[in-house]
């Protein structure tokens, strides 16, 4: 296929910050790592299905080993980086004596040890009113040294300068950003990720798809943020299937750790859109897995904005593999819809909300579309969405 005429912004910039590092095994070199950053006392943020697999000890071992002290290991992490926990790892890390954190987990483990590390910074005491000013940008300093091993592929958490926490009081996902808040070192080990269960590996997967396909066609999409994402979505197309079949295949886990960070350098820049702005509401509302609630919404966004970014989406069709030369940009685009159903057959993901109790009722669906409405991620749609089209979007799922 021949590239497009494609317009985007006449004016970005672009970020990224952590060093990225990959290799199976690469969790032996923590400690040098860490040492070179300055750090001589972790704690490990990570969660209690990842010690219970011995996950989170492959990582722990390695820091015994090595000049690095291990100062205690936090596991109290459950589903979405919760505002009374980041507050109580900030507290264990305090009394730990720490000086460093390594994250070992997806995204809500890693989310909550950057939001631990901006208060452990800046001296804070309550991450609440921090999650309520979004962005913290004014005066932000360097934070102490961080390494990150994600632990699904993914999120890719471990390069993006932002969080979305779990403000249990409102009962909203909050996005906060801080330009430090990412880790210095993203150790990417696909070691670490063959015990995924195929179901999390789906979900975790189709969520790096929904970055990488949602940073192209974002308001704010440019060039080499397409490139990233174009490269990602290759790797996730004909990786994703393999890792769900064979969860040990190691170069289907590594390909698909290096795209989901790939598609997290892709969305941080340009934003997400349609697909997660809806997709936090129904994590915040119902308690869906944020890889699904994405997997759910993606075709039903994409078919939405078919018409806005036909070429955004015959690049995306093609790197799926698509045969798309003689077709016209809209033609090729429905492809891309067809070709994101099929992949969810694939590795077993529901088309439907059906499982999951919500309304049909536009009156009882109302609190859901308010916070997609309000959701930051909503105003990079290349289709811009009122209320209307998010409860048209919603019913398609229902
Ligand atoms: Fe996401």
């Amino acid at each position: 296929m021949k590239y497009p005429d494609i317009a985007f912004e006449t004016m970005f910039a672009w970020v990224n910050r952590p060093r990225i590092m990959y290799s199976p095994g690469l969790r032996s070199e923590v400690g040098f790592e860490m040492g070179q950053l300055g750090g001589t006392k972790a704690v490990i943020f990570t969660d209690k299905g990842l010690v219970s697999a011995g996950i989170a000890e492959m990582v722990a071992e390695k820091v015994r080993g090595s000049d690095l002290a291990l100062a205690g290991i936090f596991d109290s992490i459950i589903q979405d980086a919760r505002i009374d926990l980041i507050n109580e790892g900030a507290a264990f890390y305090r009394k730990c004596g720490a000086d460093c954190m390594i994250a070992v987990g997806g995204g809500s483990v890693m989310d909550t040890a950057k939001a631990v590390n901006i208060m452990i910074g800046g001296g804070h005491e309550d991450f609440q009113p921090l999650a309520d000013q979004a962005g913290l940008w004014d005066d932000a300093k360097a934070l102490p040294p961080h390494i990150a091993f994600p632990t699904t592929a993914g999120t890719g958490c471990e390069v993006t300068n932002a969080m979305v926490v779990l403000d249990m009081n409102a009962h909203a996902k909050l996005s906060v950003t801080h330009p430090y808040c990412n880790c210095d070192v993203a150790m990417l080990d696909p070691e670490l990720t063959v015990k995924l269960p195929a179901k999390i590996t789906a979900f975790t997967g189709m969520d790096a798809l929904t970055h990488a396909i949602e940073g192209i066609t974002s308001t704010g999409a440019e060039p080499i943020s397409d490139a990233l994402g174009l490269h990602a979505i290759r790797l996730i197309y004909k990786y994703l299937p393999i890792a769900v079949r064979d969860p040990e295949d190691i170069a289907a886990r590594g390909h698909m750790l290096i795209a989901s960070t790939m598609a997290g350098m892709c969305f941080v820049n340009t934003m997400t859109g349609g697909v997660h702005a809806t997709a936090h509401a129904l994590g915040a509302l119902y308690g869906i897995p944020h890889g699904l609630a994405n997997a759910i919404m993606l075709p039903i966004v994409m078919d939405y904005n078919v018409d806005d970014v036909p070429e955004r989406y015959m690049m995306i069709a093609d790197a799926m593999g698509i045969d798309v030369s003689g077709k016209k940009p809209a033609e090729a685009a429905k492809m891309a819809v067809e070709a994101i159903v099929h992949l969810k057959k694939e590795v077993g993901l529901a088309d439907t909300l059906k499982d999951f109790k919500v309304p049909k009722d536009p009156e009882k669906l109302k609190p859901l579309i308010d916070l997609a409405a309000a959701d930051g991620q909503v105003g990079y749609n290349p289709h811009y969405l009122e209320e209307e089209d998010i409860l048209k979007l919603y019913l398609k799922a229902i």
